[in-house]
């Protein structure tokens, strides 16, 4: 591409208001942030358990760089495999009642990953309109024939399943909890559709572990299901409060990745260091049930002031609240005078989310307080007043 061209198509960017920058956090990620030299609450982190801070993972990073280094220093098949990573495999198993699973560098990696591995031309794959940006780029290395079926609609998704017998393998692949919506994928009549039409399931349980279910093993304990031969996704990086992802199955497909997938083959282990933060994770969420429980009051909280002030929250149930502006000038204005009151809040636009349907995302966590939320819903309700938008 020529210069010229890349700026001409910055300038587009800008003039549509869509163009990106970084912001600079110049603290730790806790429920509150430094930025430009102010303290400001954050709700836009994925940190529901407040474990990215927490003293038991920095300690268990800590003595695993003394034990074994700082670099795994080559991938899992050439000598990056070491005892720590097969651990955390274990663990993660447990957690999510599977035969095994196999850790991948990113969620973005395993969804990429296991799609390119699992399907070719031969094969179709059904996807939820709303998923992830990582299982749309994991659709299109695929090279399969791709079905989008309607937001949460399980009779679309019979619908384009009945249609198209004629495919080797059927992959139906949805977010447990979807990241810009906070909703939750219908998924017992997803997993009957999906035997029905002897079709396989993926499922994205990044922002459902450590948050969904009773003890927040994720979506199938949720909805009170089993394993029920579901490959289940899921990210060490959001409540887990660590880095990294995995893909929690059955031996045949964690043989079958390890063969096949090329975001596990060609990249160097994760360091010991992560994957000790994310066992120590695991072993947290397991003997302290308190944890969730706080994030489900201060989600409930935050959620009923947002609906009772007139937000449009969609039809979130989870700690992600997204609150809808519309517009992208009315989404970024307000996000700025959130800002200017002290509360850091990202503002999502296109290509993130649809056209029109822009959003201020927030999120809550376990190390939110009550009077954070208080002040957040005072905050909110001045902005939305002022924005028009209440
Ligand atoms: C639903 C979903 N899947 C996958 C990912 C990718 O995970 P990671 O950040 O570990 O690459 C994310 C977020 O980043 C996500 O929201």
């Amino acid at each position: 591409m020529r210069l010229k061209t890349l700026k001409e198509e910055l300038e587009l960017l800008k003039e549509s208001h869509l163009f990106r920058t970084l912001k600079r956090v110049d603290s730790d990620q806790s429920s509150r942030i430094t930025i430009n030299g102010r303290e400001l609450i954050s709700l836009c982190s994925n940190n529901y358990l407040g474990l990215a801070n927490h003293q038991a993972l920095k300690d268990a990073s800590i003595a695993a760089i003394r034990d074994y280094g700082n670099s795994a220093a080559a991938s899992r098949l050439i000598s990056g495999n070491m005892k720590i990573h097969e651990r955390l495999e274990d663990v993660t198993a447990e957690l999510k009642g599977t035969e095994t699973s196999l850790v991948f560098n990113t969620g973005y990696m395993a969804n990429a990953g296991a799609l390119q591995a699992l399907a070719d031309e031969q094969d179709a794959i059904f996807s939820d309109a709303l998923n992830h940006a990582s299982i749309i780029d994991g659709c299109r290395l695929s090279r399969a024939k791709v079905f989008v079926y309607h937001h949460r609609d399980v009779p679309h998704l019979r619908s384009l399943l009945s249609m198209a017998a004629g495919y080797r393998r059927r992959i139906v692949i949805t977010d447990s909890v979807f990241s810009m919506e906070g909703d939750i994928a219908p998924l017992p009549d997803i997993i009957t559709a999906v035997k029905d039409h002897d079709a396989i399931l993926i499922v994205d349980d990044a922002h459902a572990t450590g948050v969904l279910g009773k003890t927040g093993h994720g979506s199938l304990e949720h909805f009170g299901l089993t394993d029920n031969g579901i490959i289940q996704m899921g990210t060490y990086s959001k409540a887990l409060g660590s880095f990294g992802a995995y893909i929690a199955s059955t031996k045949q497909v964690k043989e079958y990745l390890i063969n096949k997938a090329r975001a596990f083959i060609y990249t160097t282990a994760l360091p010991p260091s992560v994957i000790a933060a994310s066992i120590a994770a695991i072993k947290i969420l397991k003997e302290d049930h308190e944890i969730l429980n706080i994030l489900w009051r201060t989600t409930r909280l935050f959620g009923e002031r947002l609906k009772s002030l007139g937000f449009n929250t969609l039809d979130s149930e989870t700690p992600i609240i997204p609150i809808l502006t519309g517009g992208v000038e009315d989404t970024l204005l307000f996000s700025k005078r959130l800002f200017e009151e002290g509360i850091y809040a990202a503002p999502i636009r296109p290509p993130t989310v649809p056209e029109g349907s822009c959003r201020i995302r927030t999120t809550v966590t376990a190390a939110h307080s009550e009077s954070d939320i208080e002040f957040c819903s005072g905050v909110f309700e001045t902005v939305g007043k002022e924005l028009r938008i209440i």
